[in-house]
């Protein structure tokens, strides 16, 4: 548990002068239901790129397909950001390419090595998940959806981690929650210029399944193989056992060791 509540001021201390013109406003709230469907809401009544918001505690934190994110008070960051896009095919390049922020703010943050992505935006580490994110569209508005776990209890589930345990030390909610905001409106003005490619590199270093042996499944079937990477739209590349490359835009994956 942390005594340090989330403060816009400071939060926004740490907004680097050339991106705080990307930053239309910052909201913290006590209590949400969840601040992905806050924003969804938002942007259909005309909200810009650069909404962002954050709660101390979500009472219906949404996770991927479905599941609920467990949400308490005053540990964790819930965080969402609203940006809208010129053109937007698919969001599965979106999704890889926060994925990397997500790791370059942890960095900066000064997080040991050892954290990788479980495609398509899992932060794992050990194979435990240290964060996830939630993309939700709206017409050209797509809702950015930030879980960040710092502290849990003790008895929490063991396939997770908080960055606390990893890191041995007490975590600067603000801080964090700042260096996330700056480099969300740096690097995703970076991907509607410049799309996926600028962040593929750091990608590839930061892949947790590459050449492992895993299974993707889909609604209608599981396709089993070698994961081969992703392409220039952040679809995951399996190399099947009949010896085909396929290519997959979504799917849950499993592995033997996550
Ligand atoms: C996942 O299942 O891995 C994605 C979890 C995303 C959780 C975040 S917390 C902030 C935002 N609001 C939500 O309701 N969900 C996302």
């Amino acid at each position: 548990m942390t005594n340090e509540w989330l403060d816009p001021d400071k939060i926004k201390s740490k907004i680097a002068l050339k991106n705080q013109h990307a930053l239309v406003r910052l909201d913290v709230f006590d209590t949400i239901d969840s601040t992905n469907t806050y924003l969804l809401s938002q942007a259909k009544a005309g909200a810009p790129s650069g909404t962002v918001c954050f709660a101390e505690q979500q009472t219906q934190g949404r996770g991927r397909r479905g599941r609920s994110w467990f949400s308490p008070p005053g540990t964790n960051i819930y965080c969402s950001m609203l940006w809208r896009f010129y053109e937007l095919d698919a969001i599965s390049g979106l999704s890889i390419a926060v994925a990397v922020i997500l790791m370059d703010v942890l960095k900066k943050y000064g997080v040991p090595e050892g954290i990788q992505i479980k495609w398509p935006n899992d932060l794992l580490f050990s194979g435990r998940k240290l964060a996830g994110i939630l993309l939700e569209r709206n017409d050209t508005g797509v809702v950015i959806g930030i879980g960040l776990n710092l502290y849990l209890p003790d008895n929490s589930d063991p396939n997770w981690i908080a960055l606390q345990e990893i890191m041995g030390q007490p975590i600067s909610r603000n801080s964090l929650a700042g260096l996330l905001v700056n480099e969300l409106l740096e690097q995703l003005a970076i991907y509607q210029a410049s799309g996926l490619l600028p962040f593929l590199k750091k990608w590839k270093s930061y892949d947790a399944l590459i050449n492992q042996m895993i299974s993707v499944h889909t609604p209608d079937s599981v396709f089993s193989g070698v994961m081969s990477g992703v392409n220039e739209k952040g679809e995951l590349l399996l190399l099947d056992n009949e010896g085909r490359m396929q290519t997959f835009c979504y799917g849950e994956v499993s592995c033997r060791w996550i």
